[in-house]
This record gives structure tokens, C-alpha cells and sequence, in this order.
């Protein structure tokens, strides 16, 4: 049927006709919030290139985490930054670790807040990659078994998913084997498994002061330009007992989430990462845009190209407007 019979404008008419046929809301059930934890007390650290964004220690961190949850968000993804860095990320897997002690902590006070611990150790190696290196290259095998150390103490601590951002090939098979053999069935293995080797890591890097100290990830970060190759990814992932799949970034790779959408079930997850955050606050800051329709859109978009859960630094800011 074709104009003057039908007319797609009849359905815009007012806001409450609009309203009626929203095809995809972002609500706070969907959202993720990361923070990233440092030793100490009473710390707060800004984080330049990230507005809005702190470094905290954990009696900080549980005043921002009050409010989290009296938006309602449901979910927190916890990086660390631990004091001291070696070649082999002790750091990553001490008991008494950055992410370990925090863990406890914040699941004391909240219990019922989903912990998602980010699985990695770049943040924990001198040299900034995220695994052992040898010869210059980032060994696989025995990044895995530093992984699989990681992830059961990551467990041991209470957090109730973990998320492997390491992009070394069979760590989810790997982590579920660790977990399951010490009696964590119900712990959740979120992964990064299309994670592209991305620009728009800048500031995250700052954040948590993990940029490699030489080289780069290219050798184990997806090429961005491939698409069938992030399918053959998220095919392993799931493959290998993955519960939750994810593509990062998310802005520029909507194409990519939504070819995952079309091709399997898992839940899915985008993560919106750090240079899509500070791109829109700089533009912000000089008056180039409404910041909070940008963010609405950015974010409406991504679950419309398929994503479940969304990673994001707007997460605080997003849901105070949805509740309001
Ligand atoms: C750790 C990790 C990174 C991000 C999440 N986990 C950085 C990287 O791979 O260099 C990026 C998140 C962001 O940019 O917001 N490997």
C-alpha cells in the first residue's frame, strides 16, 4: 500500500503516539557499571581523559556503589590497580589482591549487587600486555594457566561472574575446568570474546595505567576490520561454556553485534568503552551537543543492533534519566 493510503507520519503525530510504537528502550536492567579500584583509603583519583571517573580506593568506592544501586543498576564490573607490577602479574592472583580484598568487601555490604570481576593482566604486568611474554610474543598457554589461577581466586572472593578480556585462545574452557573442579558451578563466565585490537582503548589505558610498555596487542586483539572472524570467535566461546558472549567496543562495531544477534541466542553483552565515553564528553564540554540525547542514542542503538547488556560509563547518568 503506497502513499496517499498509507502515511508512516500518522504514527508520529504526538509524543504519546510515539510512545505507543518504541520499538527498543535501554532500561536499567541492561546496564553495566565499570569502576576501577586502587590500594589505600580515602582516595579518589581523577581520571583526566575520563570526566566524571575516578580511581578510588574501596571506602570511596562504596559510597559511589550506594548509588549505583539506588538507581537501580544491577550489575558492577570491577577493574583493579594493584601497587606493584611483575613480568609474571602476581598481583592478578594474590589473595590478598586489589580485586580479591574488594570483592569481599563490597559483597559484604551488598550482596545482592552482581560483581562481574574483569578477567585480565594487563594491569598487572610490568610491561603491560596481557600475558607472559616470550621472545616478544604473548605465550598462550601459559597466560592460561595464569588465567585459570586468576579466575578461581577471582571466585574464592565471591564475585558471581567473571570476564575474561585477555583474548587468549581457550581460556573459557579453561576457566570453566578451574571453576568447576572446585565446586563453582554457578559462577558466570562473561567474555570478551570479539574484542578488537581498538583505538578507543586510549583512555581506559590511562585509567588503569595498563598501556603496553612497548609493541601492541595486535597479535591477540581482533583485526578491526573482521566480522566472520568475531563469529568464529563468539562460535568458540560458547563452544567453550561461555554463558554470556560479548563484542567491544560497541560504537563503531554494531554491525558486528548485530550479526552475532542474527547468528546465535547466548545473551549478549557491548561493552561501550572508554574513547566513546570521552569522545562524547569533549564534544560536551564545548557545547557541540546535548550530551544526555547523545548518550540516549548511543545507548538505544546499541541494544537495538542486538546487545543484551550494555557496558557502560554512562551507566550512573543513563539511569537517573530513565528513572526520572
Ligand atoms: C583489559 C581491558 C581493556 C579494556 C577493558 N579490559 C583495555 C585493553 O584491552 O587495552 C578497555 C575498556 C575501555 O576502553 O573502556 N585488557
Amino acid at each position: 500500500m503506497f502513499f496517499p493510503i498509507t502515511r508512516l507520519r500518522r504514527l508520529r503525530l504526538n509524543q504519546n503516539i510515539r510512545d505507543l510504537f518504541t520499538e527498543t528502550k535501554v532500561s536499567v536492567n541492561d546496564l553495566i557499571y565499570p569502576m576501577f579500584i586502587i590500594t589505600g583509603t580515602k582516595k579518589s583519583e581523577k581520571i583526566e581523559s575520563m570526566p566524571g571517573i575516578f580511581r578510588q580506593s574501596i571506602d570511596n568506592a562504596l559510597k559511589e556503589i550506594e548509588e549505583v544501586t539506588k538507581y537501580g543498576i544491577k550489575a558492577i564490573l570491577l577493574f583493579g590497580i594493584p601497587d606493584k607490577k611483575d613480568d609474571i602479574a602476581t598481583g592478578a592472583y594474590s589473595k590478598k589482591g586489589i580485586i580479591q580484598t574488594s570483592v569481599k568487601t563490597i559483597k559484604k555490604e551488598y550482596p545482592d549487587l552482581v560483581v562481574i570481576t574483569d578477567l585480565c593482566l594487563c594491569e598487572y604486568t610490568d610491561h603491560g600486555h596481557c600475558g607472559v611474554i616470550h621472545d616478544g610474543y604473548v605465550d598462550n598457554d601459559e597466560t592460561l594457566e595464569l588465567l585459570s589461577l586468576t579466575a578461581l581466586s577471582h571466585a574464592e572472593s565471591g564475585a558471581d561472574i567473571i570476564a575474561p578480556s585477555d583474548m587468549m585462545d581457550g581460556r573459557v574452557a579453561k576457566i570453566r575446568e578451574v571453576l568447576d573442579d572446585n565446586e563453582f558451578h554457578n559462577k558466570i563466565i562473561m567474555s570478551y570474546s570479539a574484542k578488537y585490537s581498538s583505538a578507543f582503548y586510549g583512555p581506559f589505558r590511562d585509567a588503569a595505567q595498563s598501556a603496553p610498555k612497548y609493541g601492541d596487542r595486535k597479535s591477540y586483539q581482533m583485526d578491526p576490520p573482521n566480522v566472520r572472524e568475531a563469529i568464529r570467535e563468539i562460535e568458540q566461546d560458547i563452544e567453550e561454556g561461555a554463558d554470556i558472549v560479548m563484542v567491544k567496543p560497541a560504537l563503531s562495531y554494531l554491525d558486528v553485534i548485530s550479526a552475532v544477534r542474527e547468528e546465535f541466542n547466548h545473551p549478549l553483552a557491548a561493552y561501550n568503552v572508554s574513547g566513546e565515553y570521552s569522545m562524547v564528553k569533549a564534544a560536551s564540554k564545548m557545547g557541540w551537543i546535548d550530551e544526555d540525547k547523545v548518550v540516549n542514542e548511543i545507548l538505544t542503538s546499541i541494544k537495538r543492533a542486538g546487545a543484551d547488556l550494555i557496558i557502560t560509563y554512562f551507566a550512573k547518568q543513563i539511569a537517573k534519566s530513565i528513572n526520572k
